[in-house]
């Protein structure tokens, strides 16, 4: 079927969420199909693309993998300024990681692009005997928060692709390539930023 060469967007999308959530999990799963038992923490924030076609759309998300650990989280704003799209990622094993991903979600209402498609992953689901924090519960906050909540598995491969379909579904339709890109535009700091040496 015929792509209209118009309807190529770039998306910023940024990951946030507790160490050890699992956010480098499910991006490994989403770009590479691949997922690790011992994945290692991450360290600053990683990069990673990966295009999907969702109806007559081409979206290539521009991936912002963060660090969960707290002493990065005053890098966040460089990764989430300017982006399309943001998963906030808990483990549904954890209410610590819970109770972090609501911060994560009062930032960006704060702070965060006003238009910002913003999902919320309970990740783990493969755990549910070791559940911590409910569905009913989730939801709830989901809702009143406007978000769009799903469990996942990064481990088992569920609601992985979904999530990301989903989000992609939702990305406003008129958005000139640029902004979704999001990238920031000031004078020179772009190749810096590009090679990671900038922030460390
Ligand atoms: P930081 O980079 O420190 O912020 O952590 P993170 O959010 O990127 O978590 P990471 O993806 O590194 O996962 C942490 C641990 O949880 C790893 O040992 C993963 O194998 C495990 N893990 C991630 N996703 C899942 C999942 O869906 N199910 C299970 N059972 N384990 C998972
Ligand atoms: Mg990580």
């Amino acid at each position: 079927m015929a792509t209209m060469a118009n309807s190529n967007i770039n998306a910023k999308l940024v990951l946030l969420g507790d160490m050890g959530a699992g956010k480098s999990s499910l991006v490994l799963r989403f770009v590479k199909g691949q997922f690790f038992e011992f994945q290692e923490s991450t360290i600053g924030a990683a990069f990673f693309s990966q295009t999907l076609a969702v109806n007559d759309r081409t979206i290539k998300f521009e991936i912002w993998d963060t660090a969960g650990q707290e002493r990065y989280h005053s890098l966040a704003p460089m990764y989430y300024r300017g982006a399309a799209a943001a998963i906030i990622v808990f483990d549904i094993t954890n209410p610590d990681s819970f109770s972090r991903a609501k911060k994560w979600v009062q930032e960006l209402q704060k702070q965060g692009n006003p238009n910002m498609v913003m999902a919320l992953a309970g990740n783990k689901a493969d755990l549910a005997d070791k559940r911590k924090v409910t569905q009913e519960a989730t939801r709830a906050y989901a809702e009143e928060n406007g978000l769009f909540f799903i469990e996942t598995s990064a481990k088992a491969a569920t609601n992985v692709n979904e999530i990301f379909h989903e989000i992609a579904k939702r990305l406003p339709r008129a958005q000139p390539a640029q902004n979704a890109a999001g990238m920031v535009l000031v004078d020179r700091p772009a190749e810096q930023a590009r090679t990671g040496t900038c922030c460390s």
